[in-house]
């Protein structure tokens, strides 16, 4: 097969997957027939992108603090690792906050620059962007951080009783369709409370009101007590009274963070204690959706409020 071979069954796929309709539009002529320069030159930019990850996935996988596994077929089996990152990766007994859905690892290398006595691990499933944050902690010579590379509906096989401290959900995906893929739902606190030590703090960071508005009634419904809250964050923060260590955490801004303020879209933020004891129940509540679209985000449906 040769390279022109190679890049047309790419571009077959790519276009079967990603491409729109519209911008599939811009790649015909008149006659029908495909746009051969456009053709040409997405063929060179598609060999250009992918090799672009190929040398991230080929850095991540020499990486001593990343840790990656695509055996999504057992997915209850327990990792080497779990119950044990204290003793064989930090070498230190030092409390570990998760960052789940990490992207570039704006918050997992973040805080473990300003809190050199606890340790991070940033957790998604994919691994070109979170190779930014394994690089930069690489570089820094960071001790105090890792990164795993799995899909967060298989955490409990990475992570211990109580040997996790605290959470950040860090602008995930609002799910407003599907309840059970929101990272505050009750089907993934049940797992978080799996390793999450009593009463360990989870925040969520979002530009979702969706979302927000979500969490705060699974809050209420279960009476979990909120321990910081706020509806437009950069706003509010001049106003309060914030701790040391707080102010330190509002320095911090993600990839998306960046987004949605450059959009005008207030962020929010809360944090509440997670016991261990307790039946959680989802809420029964109808909630108005999100009315932008966002990057990553499905298309919108003629829906306007879920459950
Ligand atoms: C909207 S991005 C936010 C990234 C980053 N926290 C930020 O604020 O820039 C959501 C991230 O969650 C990850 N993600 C979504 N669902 C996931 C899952 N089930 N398991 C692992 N990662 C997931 C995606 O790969 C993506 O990097």
């Amino acid at each position: 097969m040769d390279e022109l071979d190679i890049f047309t069954m790419t571009f077959v796929l790519f276009c079967s997957q990603k491409i729109s309709g519209h911008i599939f539009n811009t790649l015909t002529i008149p006659t029908g027939h495909t746009n051969p320069m456009v053709f040409y030159y997405l063929c060179r930019r598609i060999r250009y992108m992918s090799k672009n990850k190929l040398s991230k996935f080929a850095d991540m996988a020499t990486y001593p603090h990343v840790f990656q596994t695509t055996d999504f077929e057992t997915p209850d089996k327990p990792h080497e690792m779990k119950g044990r990152w204290k003793e064989l990766f930090f070498h230190n007994d030092n409390p570990i906050t998760l960052e789940l859905g990490c992207g570039r690892g704006e918050y997992t290398v973040g805080l473990a620059r300003m809190f050199p006595e606890r340790n991070f691990i940033g957790i998604d499933i994919k691994g070109s962007r979170m190779w930014t944050g394994a690089t930069e902690a690489l570089n820094e010579g960071l001790k105090n951080v890792a990164f795993l590379r799995t899909r967060i509906e298989f955490i409990t096989r990475f992570f211990d009783t109580d040997e996790v401290d605290e959470i950040w959900l860090t602008f995930c995906d609002p799910q407003m369709k599907k309840p059970t893929k929101r990272l505050s739902s009750t089907y993934f606190l049940e797992r978080y409370r799996k390793f999450l030590r009593n009463n360990g703090l989870i925040h969520l960071k979002t530009d979702s009101n969706f979302l927000f508005t979500y969490t705060l009634y699974m809050m209420e419904t279960n009476h979990l007590i909120p321990t910081f809250f706020t509806r437009d964050l950069y706003k509010d923060a001049p106003t309060m009274s914030l701790s040391d260590n707080q102010l330190k955490l509002l320095q911090i801004k993600t990839y998306y963070e960046e987004q949605w303020i450059l959009r005008g879209i207030p962020i929010k933020y809360l944090s509440f204690a997670l016991p261990h004891e307790g039946q959680l129940v989802e809420p029964d509540i109808e909630i108005e959706l999100d009315t932008y679209r966002s990057y990553s985000r499905d298309k919108r449906s003629a829906l306007t409020k879920a459950k």
